[in-house]
């Protein structure tokens, strides 16, 4: 039977904190820094729409079965779980997943944004114990800092040496560490050099979530927001979502608090259209503004004498209210329309012949 995890009460945390400042290292020209916080059973429950258990993770049955495999063999031996690499874009479980590995085990798990310099992690040498799982996020910005050279205040290869060797390095030498499992994530595997993977030796691979996965979600998250959300309310969900489980939640959350107990086909669409500003088939306001843009707007001729529908980037931006940030459309706004099949970067940003016909759509 699995018992809860020994969580450590707030009172002991402030005792351990204060203990640890009391007896922090002189750290030169740097200050002492506070741990990143661990995240405690009560707080996690807050979101009750985060799996707990793997057994409530939806889709992703690979991942999930290896990930089972490993923790059970690590409680069986009395082992630390292996280091954790997760990859994914955001919304789609990596935070979830290191969640659920850090309920399945057991175990604290704390909580640090890339780069973790030297200083946080003589700090979390202080407060971890054997089998902890340290989460570090973005985990590329670790490997981005490391290229640019490291500053008093980022030493980032003191966490590598700790994942390769269990130690860290510090001016004074090697410091024993206790045996903890990292966890990175990020949404940009491109941006971490091949060593880097390497020191995960699990890399459980995340796939797109399909519609019936996003469903299922949907369904989910209903029972535990105490409404109904009808199959057909829910297969709307799922197709508006873009595949992401994070904008699955929102819908159902939108729902929830505007309704009673059912969430049918009218719930939802007023959920997705009216309130959200979507189309059905998840295309946002900025979606629909960049294709009506290029299709009003970006009529051109080319050499040829053919009729392509193109604009910059910046003109698009500008057009669609974000001059100011026309990375926006780069993260946010295009990656959808290209996955769709209805935008090709070439000369600026071009319409294709699908995307043509959607923008003729949403012009009528
Ligand atoms: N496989 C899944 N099964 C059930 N729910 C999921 C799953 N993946 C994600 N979710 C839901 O989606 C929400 C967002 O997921 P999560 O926070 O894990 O994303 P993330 O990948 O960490 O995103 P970010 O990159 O923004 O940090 C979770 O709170 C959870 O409710
Ligand atoms: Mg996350």
């Amino acid at each position: 039977m699995r018992t809860e995890p020994a969580w450590p009460s707030t009172d002991e945390m402030r005792a351990r904190l204060t203990q640890l400042q009391e007896t922090a290292p002189p750290t030169g020209t740097v200050d002492y820094v506070e741990p990143p916080r661990p995240v405690p059973t009560g707080e996690r429950s807050k979101n009750v729409l985060r799996p707990e258990r793997l057994s409530e993770i939806v889709g992703q049955d690979d991942a999930v079965a290896l990930i089972q495999r490993f923790i059970d063999t690590c409680q069986r031996k009395d082992l630390t779980l292996d280091n954790v690499l997760l990859v994914g874009a955001g919304g789609t479980g990596k935070s979830t997943f290191s969640h659920v590995i850090a309920c399945e085990m057991g175990v604290n798990v704390y909580e640090a944004q890339a780069p973790v310099n030297a200083d946080t992690l003589l700090a979390l040498r202080q407060v971890m114990e054997d089998r902890d799982i340290l989460r570090v996020e973005e985990i590329h910005l670790q490997a981005l800092s490391e290229r640019r050279g490291k500053t008093a205040g980022s030493q980032p290869e003191g966490l590598y040496a700790l994942m390769e060797d269990g130690v860290l390095p510090t001016a004074a030498g090697l410091l024993d560490f206790p045996d903890i499992t990292i966890i990175g994530t990020t949404t940009d595997e491109g941006l971490l050099p091949d060593s880097f993977i390497d020191r995960f030796p699990i890399e459980p691979h995340l796939v797109p979530y399909d519609e019936t996965a996003l469903a299922g979600m949907a369904r989910w998250n209903g029972d535990k927001l105490g409404v109904v959300v009808t199959p057909t309310a829910a297969d709307m969900f799922a197709r508006a979502s873009r595949g992401v489980p994070r904008q699955v939640n929102n819908f159902v959350k939108n729902a929830a608090s505007l309704n009673d107990d059912i969430v049918g086909t009218e719930e939802a669409r007023e959920v997705i259209v009216s309130l959200n500003h979507c189309t059905l088939d998840g295309l946002t306001i900025d979606m629909q503004r960049m294709l009506t843009f290029l299709y009003t707007k970006g009529r051109h001729e080319n050499a040829k004498g053919d009729v392509v529908y193109r604009a910059s980037v910046n003109t698009i931006a500008t057009a669609i209210g974000k001059s100011r940030d026309s990375k926006a459309i780069a993260l946010r706004v295009e990656p959808f329309l290209i996955q769709q099949g209805y935008i090709q970067i070439g000369q600026g940003r071009v319409l294709t012949d699908a995307g043509i016909e959607r923008a003729k759509e949403l012009t009528a």
